[in-house]
């Protein structure tokens, strides 16, 4: 019988253990200690050992949309951030194009692709009813979200050529092409695991889909069950310790679209103290006003115990200085 999480009665029954951590005997990461020996020197890498968090700076946004706003010169904006982050998100066009190959970063490789912003919308036109109650109509799918019909972009041979310690994978939980993004993942999971690289689960939201916290609870243990050794998704208002109580891996937060300093702050601060394993954020670093400043804020919450007035507080200073 299928148990839907967050009917009425369903969701008195349930029980997430919020409080409770999930041991991880012998290792300092979430789900990840009966790992080979290569994944976890690679996870090392990604996630700190001492507090187990990780700020990966994402900016493979060019994958579907092109130069994207802050992204239109990586080396100009996106090389200054380096030094304060612990993992780049990034594509293997840029990692070659621009990335100096002595960086000391770990390397999560965006490995899905082949859609775009402008790919077309699947829709019907026609018309219904006789002579003055004729009417036009044009439909378009439920559900169909064109970037969601997505395939792997990246071979397990470039992946190890390139380095990377983690490949990232969307996932289109409830789109018309789910089954196709979770064959992607299910795919570079045992391409990747005998390589003990270890996979992202990204989760994608699209109109159809709602950000809530039954939909990420659903995404992202689909994911982890799945194979994903981490999982990306959105932090929520409500109940975002239930989806990281309930998903097996460490679970990191995107940034989303840019919203002001001091709110990025709290949501980078609120997700790590209701489980999140750190954040991979993009826009809300380098679309800030002062880009540097706020990706040392970020890590002053994220690593260095600052609250999230203090971060703000450390932003502006930065902000000021770098200005004067
Ligand atoms: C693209 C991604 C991005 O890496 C992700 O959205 C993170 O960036 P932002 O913080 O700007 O949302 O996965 O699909």
């Amino acid at each position: 019988m299928a148990d839907i999480d967050g009917t009425k009665q369903e969701k008195k029954d349930k029980e997430y253990f919020t409080h409770v951590p999930q041991e991880a005997p012998g290792f300092f990461l979430k789900g990840s200690h009966q790992y080979d020996w290569g994944m976890k020197n690679r996870l090392s890498k990604v996630f700190n050992p001492k507090n187990g968090r990780t700020i990966m700076l994402a900016f493979d946004h060019g994958y579907f949309q092109g130069p994207t706003t802050g992204l239109e010169r990586v080396d100009q904006t996106i090389l200054p951030l380096e030094p304060y982050c612990d993992c780049l998100m990034l594509t293997r066009g840029i990692q070659r194009s621009v990335i100096p190959a002595s960086t000391q970063k770990a390397i999560a490789l965006r490995a899905s692709g082949g859609t775009s912003m402008v790919s077309p919308m699947e829709e019907w036109e026609g018309e219904v009813g006789e002579g003055e109650s004729k009417r036009a109509f044009k439909l378009q799918r439920p559900g169909f979200e064109p970037l969601s019909n997505e395939s792997l972009a990246c071979s397990i041979e470039e992946a190890i050529r390139l380095n990377a310690s983690v490949l990232a994978v969307q996932v289109f939980i409830g789109s018309a092409y789910e089954r196709q993004s979770l064959k992607n993942l299910t795919d570079l999971v045992d391409h990747a695991n005998r390589y003990g690289i270890a996979v992202m689960g990204v989760v994608a939201v699209g109109r159809a889909m709602a950000r809530n916290a039954q939909y990420f609870r659903l995404a992202t243990r689909i994911m982890a069950e799945l194979g994903a050794h981490i999982v990306k998704c959105y932090h929520t208002d409500e109940d975002f310790e239930t989806i990281t109580s309930c998903c097996p891996v460490p679970i990191v937060i995107a940034g989303g679209k840019k919203r002001p300093e001091l709110d990025a702050l709290k949501m980078a601060y609120d997700a790590c103290e209701q489980g999140a394993s750190g954040v991979d954020m993009g826009r809300n670093i380098f679309q800030s006003d002062a880009p540097v400043a706020m990706m040392k804020a970020v890590r002053g919450v994220v690593h260095e115990g600052l609250k999230p007035g203090e971060a703000f507080q450390l932003y502006q200073d930065l902000k000021a200085g770098a200005a004067s």
